[in-house]
């Protein structure tokens, strides 16, 4: 979705308000319907949604304001701010250990997608950190 943006179309994550029967696509042995994505040239680009604050997405052991935080771990959390997500939930949580090299990321209880929203979560934290360092890793 992020190269089909790049390429000046527009997308969309659907999770819950299409049908599974009208869609082309196949589904082997083993593998699950989850979502669908929309692509194309939207009546708009899209607008932006609010964001929780970074002290709220991410927590370093003994520093709730992240006042210490490696750049990369801010990095990653500014990036998570951008993600698409279900709902506007935001409901993932990125823990750096106390190695200061180590993330663990979580998805917290959400109405619905709240896995699939910190799978989405995570690549925009990957990509966001590793623009600052490629010095840390996911639990
Ligand atoms: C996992 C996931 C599932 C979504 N499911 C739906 C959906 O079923 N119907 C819908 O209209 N939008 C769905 N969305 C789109 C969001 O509601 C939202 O429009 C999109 O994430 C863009 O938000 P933003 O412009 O605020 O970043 C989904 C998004 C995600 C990440």
């Amino acid at each position: 979705m992020l190269l089909a943006q790049s390429l000046g179309l527009n997308t969309c994550w659907v999770a819950l308000t299409y049908r599974k029967k009208e869609s082309v696509a196949r589904v082997a042995a083993g593998e699950r319907f989850v979502c669908c994505i929309a692509l194309g040239h939207g009546k708009s680009s899209g607008t932006a949604h609010k964001a929780r604050p970074v002290e709220r997405l991410g927590r370093m052991d003994g520093d709730p304001g992240l006042a210490g935080a490696p750049a990369w771990f801010i990095a990653g959390l500014e990036a998570t701010q951008l993600a698409p997500i279900a709902l506007n939930q935001q409901r993932f949580r990125f823990d750096l250990a106390a190695d200061e090299r180590t993330v663990r990321a979580r998805a917290l209880p959400a109405v619905s997608c709240g896995r699939i929203d910190l799978g989405i979560a995570k690549l925009h934290f990957e990509l966001g950190a590793s623009t600052v360092s490629h010095d840390w890793k996911f639990a």
